[in-house]
């Protein structure tokens, strides 16, 4: 069933934003409310301590509320689902899938056919193309049909490009035993069990620009091959694990080259997905506030590629929180959207106002299906400057505009912080204070969302500066 947008208006309503809040209540807009409304999947992986109970209750709840579709961290790798030969397990696949069921989640299936992360008996076979085409087949096959109708989506090919050159990846066991073939073949045995999974081919560096030397314009020309020889593949997944721009002097990627290449599917027919996003800096550099509203710019620029793009569907972060992140390991920090303490960071208020913000051309249809959660009501509103819908507890905050200054009445705890956010979510202003008057003279003239949290009570509401 196609949905078409809801989300027709401007929608401003008073959310769970900014730091601690989204933690505390029940949410009545969030990311996964937003995301639901325009026809999209946002969500986060399940990092691998989650499966062993390892995580506070808090990383659950945040979780489910915020996020519509899943993806497991490792657990349905190749050396977690068959860690010996034959001998299958799928006890933490299960146990997310559950919980996706549970919680009314879309689930990726991440990964079939990849270099890393393969068990050790493998390599056994590194030298028998009969054998390892049998290894890998029936590895698609027991896997894909054990969660056939769960697994919305795959990801069959993982990182089969070279990172230097554009051309396969030689180096690793399935290429060096097979043959470039079982790229094909993998698609071909994993639409053969589930037809109605979308099939995935993922990778990074993505972003760098689609010309033929770059591995994303390596990418579309195998993609034009499998379309025209009608090899079953619906989706490009980006990963999209990218390094601040100031802190990184190299970095050559960007949001506007992975809009082309979303393009250019458009023109086979073939999705964009943005798969494992996280925005780092270099490990060991001190991060400021600034530096923090700066990767809130990024992550907004790649989620508008996802809104705006009408082959464009899923936007899906690499962890929850910083605290528990493999960026280490790349030498960068602070790349995803909660800090070490889940709390929100500006990223989140980014995203969450680009959501509220976001207004979609008329009769555009996003997606095939779109997790409908039936307990939200719809709060989708004509475009309006009045005050958003109160939430949680009643709020006596009010706020009005005369000329250049902002009035805050109402807020019951000490002091009243306002953030102002652009209509594409950018922060423009912070400031606190106990008085409830505040300058705006140094904002431009426009249509902004203005954010006031006392205490526990929050207002969010859209203004005209004049
Ligand atoms: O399985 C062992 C476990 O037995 C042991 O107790 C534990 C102790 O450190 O290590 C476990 O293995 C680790 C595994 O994660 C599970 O936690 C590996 O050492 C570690 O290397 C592995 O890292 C994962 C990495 O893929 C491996 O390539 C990261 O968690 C995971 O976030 C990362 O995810 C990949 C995507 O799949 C593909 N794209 C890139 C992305 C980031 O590298």
């Amino acid at each position: 069933m196609k949905k078409t947008h809801a989300f027709a208006g401007l929608v401003l309503s008073t959310a769970l934003l900014g730091a601690g809040l989204a933690n505390a209540f029940a949410a009545d807009e969030t990311l996964r409310s937003l995301a639901d409304k325009n026809g999209i999947y946002i969500g986060a992986i399940l990092n691998s301590q989650w499966f062993s109970g390892g995580l506070p209750g808090n990383y659950e709840q945040i979780h489910k509320q915020q996020f519509n579709i899943v993806v497991a961290e490792n657990e349905m790798k190749f050396d977690a689902t068959e860690p010996q030969e034959g001998r299958f397990n799928y006890n933490n696949g299960d146990k997310m899938v559950k919980y996706a069921k549970q919680n009314g989640m879309r689930v990726r299936g991440h990964a079939l056919a990849w270099h890393s992360q393969v068990p050790g008996w493998v390599n056994n076979y590194k030298n028998d193309k009969k054998k390892l085409l049998a290894v890998l087949k029936n590895h698609i096959e027991k896997v894909v049909s054990h969660w056939k109708g769960q697994v919305a989506e795959w990801d069959v090919v993982n990182e089969a490009i070279s990172n230097n050159e554009p051309q396969w990846r030689t180096g690793s066991v399935w290429y060096q035993g097979i043959g470039p073939e079982f790229i094909d073949s993998a698609f071909v045995w994993t639409h053969a069990v589930d037809p109605d999974a979308e099939l995935c081919y993922n990778d990074y560096n993505l972003e760098q620009g689609i010309n033929p030397k770059a591995k994303a314009g390596f990418l579309l020309e195998q993609v034009k091959r499998w379309v025209a020889n009608g090899i079953p593949i619906h989706c490009v997944g980006s990963q999209t694990h990218v390094e601040d721009t100031t802190t990184d002097k190299h970095f050559i990627g960007s949001p506007d080259s992975l809009r082309s290449l979303a393009k250019e599917l458009a023109k086979l027919n073939v999705k964009l997905k943005i798969t494992e996003l996280d925005i780092g800096f270099k490990s060991g550099i001190n991060v400021s506030q600034r530096d923090l509203q700066r990767q809130g710019q990024t992550f907004r620029q790649y989620l508008d590629i996802i809104l705006e793009e009408p082959n464009a569907d899923t936007y899906l972060i690499w962890g929850v929180s910083d605290k528990w992140s493999w960026l280490g390991g790349l030498n960068r920090q602070k790349g995803l959207i909660y800090d070490d303490n889940l709390k929100p960071k500006p990223a989140f208020d980014s995203i969450l106002v680009r959501l509220q913000t976001y207004e979609p051309p008329k009769d555009t249809a996003k997606k095939d299906t779109v997790v409908q959660d039936s307990s939200k009501k719809d709060s989708t509103k004509k475009d309006t400057t009045d005050a958003i819908k109160p939430f949680i507890a009643p709020s006596s905050l009010s706020l009005h505009v005369a000329g250049r200054t902002l009035f805050v009445t109402g807020f019951t705890s000490k002091t009243a912080k306002v953030d102002i956010f652009d209509m594409q979510g950018r922060p423009v202003f912070s400031t606190e204070n106990n008085k409830g008057v505040f300058d705006l003279t140094t904002i431009a003239e426009g249509l902004y969302v203005v954010r006031v949290q006392s205490g526990f009570s929050n207002l969010t509401q859209k203004v005209s500066i004049k």
